[in-house]
């Protein structure tokens, strides 16, 4: 269980952010996905990361200190069509770089909305972070919004897209920001995680 959680600092550059002395997990995904309720469900703050009904909301790398212990990092979305194409390079070199070079990254969570059939921009990513060598488990978000048996089934379409790239399934987390599924799960996982 998360006992403290505050925001830390905001950065455009993974250079400028806190040193990577603790363990840090990161959220990514489409943007409106759900990457940053996912922060305040899991930390029981409702206000410690800006959400919003529109796509596009969180622009920066944003650093959250957890139980003393570790870093969450919720950043930007990919994938928003109405920013102009220099603000999406800029971005996305931004997130690449980070991820690329954060050296005490545990794994970045990719958040996956399990209302829709596999998306292309989805398994576009993994597959970069396969390439990249970059550790990765999936998230899927908002099942509150449909039947377990929706749900369950956009899940195995995932799964299965995902075992074709990599030959294996990758661990994955079902989460509903609304009603706090998967929160117990998830964070059991990253605490397992961090202690190592
Ligand atoms: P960007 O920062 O723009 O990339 O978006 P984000 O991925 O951080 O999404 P955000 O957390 O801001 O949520 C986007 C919208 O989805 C908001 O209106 C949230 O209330 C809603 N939302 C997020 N998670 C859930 C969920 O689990 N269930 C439901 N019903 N709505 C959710
Ligand atoms: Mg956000």
């Amino acid at each position: 269980m998360i006992k403290k959680a505050s925001f830390l600092i905001s950065n455009t550059d993974y250079k400028k952010c806190p040193a990577p002395t603790k363990p840090e997990f990161a959220f990514i995904g489409r943007s409106n996905v759900g990457k940053s309720s996912l922060v305040n469900m899991l930390t029981g703050n409702k206000n410690l990361a800006k959400t919003s009904g529109k796509p596009g909301k969180t622009q920066l790398i944003n650093h959250f200190l957890i139980d003393d212990n570790w870093y969450m990092v919720d950043l930007p979305g990919y994938g928003f069509a109405k920013v102009s194409k220099s603000i999406k390079s800029t971005w996305e070199k931004m997130i690449s770089d980070y991820l690329i070079h954060r050296d005490n990254l545990v794994a970045v969570c990719v958040l996956i909305d399990s209302r829709l059939d596999p998306q292309k921009i989805d398994l576009e990513f993994i597959t970069w972070c396969g390439e990249n060598e970059i550790p990765f488990i999936l998230i899927f978000t908002k099942a509150d919004k449909q039947s377990k048996t929706k749900t369950l089934g956009n899940v195995r379409k995932f799964l299965d897209a995902a075992k074709e790239i990599f030959g294996d399934e990758p661990d994955y987390f079902i989460t509903s920001s609304q009603t706090g599924e998967g929160k117990e799960e998830l964070v059991n996982f990253i605490e397992n995680e961090v202690q190592e």
